[in-house]
């Protein structure tokens, strides 16, 4: 299996083809969706809310993100690991996103980064694209600014729709290789689309972009209670777990297991 690189992205777009992305913290869901075909892996600041416990992606830091990274880049043979840069580790300047970047490819193995913004964004992805780092731009509604942004709510609406597409722009200008639209209405989203080189992957942005992402806890339904409205529920995970969890303690507290099959 030949390893998916950015160029493949670009291609697939160029011959109108959609590709997939999904999250992945750790071994066993990497080396899962790897084998499903799955593109692209984003180790996303999302860890911050489904492994860290954090109400927000604000709290989560490079140290903790690092070793997940390493966990999903060892995990798969085909897909391209995109490392995300949690919130303080890249806005500064050119050059602490730079410093930031080069860990996750050194010491986690990352193929890439993803950082969140668009103009204001473009230093950074040039200096990283420059220094050899390739970059996935996030734009529309970005999380570490929700305190910003007003809450999650829709970007690019009516005149806002000008900057949305000024963003996409700029993170192409700057040398981005791929674009993360989240919360986008689905006919700009689709327009941007067709105007950028560049392939656009989109979370709540309808099916006129080129991929799709979704955070796997929400898609897979590991994660309980809330979903936003562009999740789509593909499994119940936690309905599994739990039946799986009952049945061990059950047959604990009755004395069925361990059985004689499992005893030496
Ligand atoms: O952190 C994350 O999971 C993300 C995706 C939802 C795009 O940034
Ligand atoms: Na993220």
């Amino acid at each position: 299996t030949k390893r998916v690189r950015t160029h493949h992205l670009r291609e697939m777009k160029e011959r109108g083809e959609r590709f997939s992305m999904l999250t992945a913290y750790e071994q066993y869901a990497a080396a899962t969706f790897d084998e499903a075909g799955i593109e692209v892996l984003l180790v996303g600041d999302s860890a911050s809310n489904n492994v860290y416990g954090n109400e927000t992606s604000l709290p989560v830091t490079v140290e903790e993100l690092l070793p997940l990274t390493r966990a999903v880049s060892r995990s798969v043979r085909r897909a391209l690991v995109v490392g995300d840069l949690p919130f303080g580790s890249y806005q500064a300047s050119a050059e602490q996103a730079y410093l930031t970047a080069v860990r996750f490819m050194k010491e986690a193995g990352a193929h890439a980064v993803k950082l969140e913004g668009g103009v204001e964004m473009a230093p950074q992805i040039e200096r990283l694209t420059q220094g050899g780092i390739p970059v996935m731009a996030h734009i529309g509604f970005t999380p570490q600014s929700e305190h910003t942004l007003g809450g999650y709510r829709v970007q690019g609406r009516g005149e806002t729709g000008a900057r949305v597409l000024a963003d996409a722009l700029a993170v192409q200008e700057a040398g981005a290789f791929a674009v993360v639209m989240e919360m986008v209405p689905g006919d700009i989203a689709g327009e941007i689309t067709r105007r950028l080189r560049i392939p656009t992957i989109g979370i709540g942005a309808g099916a006129g972009c080129d991929g799709q992402v979704l955070v796997w806890q929400d898609a897979f339904g590991l994660r309980q209670g809330r979903m936003a409205r562009f999740v789509k529920q593909y499994a119940d995970v936690h309905a599994v777990l739990l039946q799986a969890a009952r049945d061990y303690d059950a047959d604990v507290k009755a004395g069925t297991f361990p059985g004689p099959e499992h005893t030496f």
